[in-house]
């Protein structure tokens, strides 16, 4: 598919996304989340795709935040539209996805930016990265899940502080709170992040949609994540993948898991 906001390149079993609004600093407009929908449902079906990586494109930010031209004037159905449709369209996507998504955060990942990061299944920042929900400085609140992600991610105390302070924190900070895993030096974010891809390809992909349910399942209420747990272990027994992974340890050689 052809796109213009976003840019997609797959390489052998990683395919990367780069969000491409540099002179908005990626800000996400209404054609970014839908691009970026259709991006990763295309992923979705493509069992060759077995890590994705989304960065912003240019070396300032990641992504600054949904575009605030687009919303300035909407009335509160129209806001409750937007955030659902972004809600179910993007972000609880991603997060729902069964491959593992690594958002790169190469500079400023505010507002959208950082609830689109923290929809990821795991972050990684470069050192001049800076991270914030400064959504109340335009009296607004995050509204893509950053009051319910950050929370998970941070815990209350340091979730509130950073909504209701509006400001910024840097990226060694980010890691100290635990919400990216880990720094690195700009140029060397996207080798960071191909190596860890590099890893969770070497893995049973069945294996590892399994996990990403179980862990997810953490978070939905009124569901027991244990029980999830019971039954995608159980799931993995029947899957040739856990025969050949279990075949290949005994062997003394390389699994070759093809997710069946
Ligand atoms: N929505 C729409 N446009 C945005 C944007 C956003 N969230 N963030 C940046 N831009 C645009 C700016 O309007 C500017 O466009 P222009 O050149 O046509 O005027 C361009 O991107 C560059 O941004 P600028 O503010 O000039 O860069 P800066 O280096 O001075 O500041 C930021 C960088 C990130 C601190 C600043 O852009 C900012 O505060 N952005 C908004 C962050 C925010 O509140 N996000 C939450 C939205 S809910």
């Amino acid at each position: 598919m052809t796109y213009h906001t976003i840019l997609t390149q797959k390489n052998d079993g990683v395919l990367t996304i780069t969000i491409e609004r540099p002179k908005k600093l990626n800000a996400l407009n209404k054609a970014t989340i839908s691009e970026l929908h259709s991006a990763f449902t295309e992923a979705k079906s493509d069992a060759t795709i077995r890590a994705i990586i989304l960065t912003g494109s240019g070396d300032k930010a990641f992504v600054a935040g949904a575009d605030i031209s687009e919303f300035a004037n909407f009335t509160e159905q129209q806001a409750a539209e937007l955030s659902r449709e972004g809600q179910q369209s993007l972000f609880n996507f991603v997060e729902q996805l069964e491959i593992p998504v690594i958002a790169a955060i190469n500079g400023f990942a505010l507002g959208g930016g950082l609830e689109l990061a923290m929809a990821a299944h795991f972050r990684v920042a470069s050192d001049h990265a800076k991270m914030g929900l400064p959504e109340v400085s335009l009296g607004v609140i995050p509204g893509y899940g950053g009051t319910q992600r950050l929370t998970q991610l941070v815990g209350k105390g340091r979730a509130l502080e950073l909504i209701t302070t509006a400001q910024m924190i840097d990226a060694s900070k980010a890691e100290t709170w635990g919400l990216v895993n880990a720094v690195t030096a700009a140029d060397e974010l996207l080798d960071y992040c191909y190596r860890l891809a590099e890893h969770i390809k070497r893995n049973g992909p069945l294996a590892i949609a399994g996990a990403i349910r179980a862990v997810n399942a953490h978070y939905q209420t009124g569901i027991n994540g244990y029980d999830v747990e019971i039954l995608e272990f159980a799931k993995c027994f029947g899957t040739n993948d856990f025969k050949e992974g279990t075949s290949a340890f005994l062997d003394k050689r390389k699994a070759n898991f093809k997710g069946e």
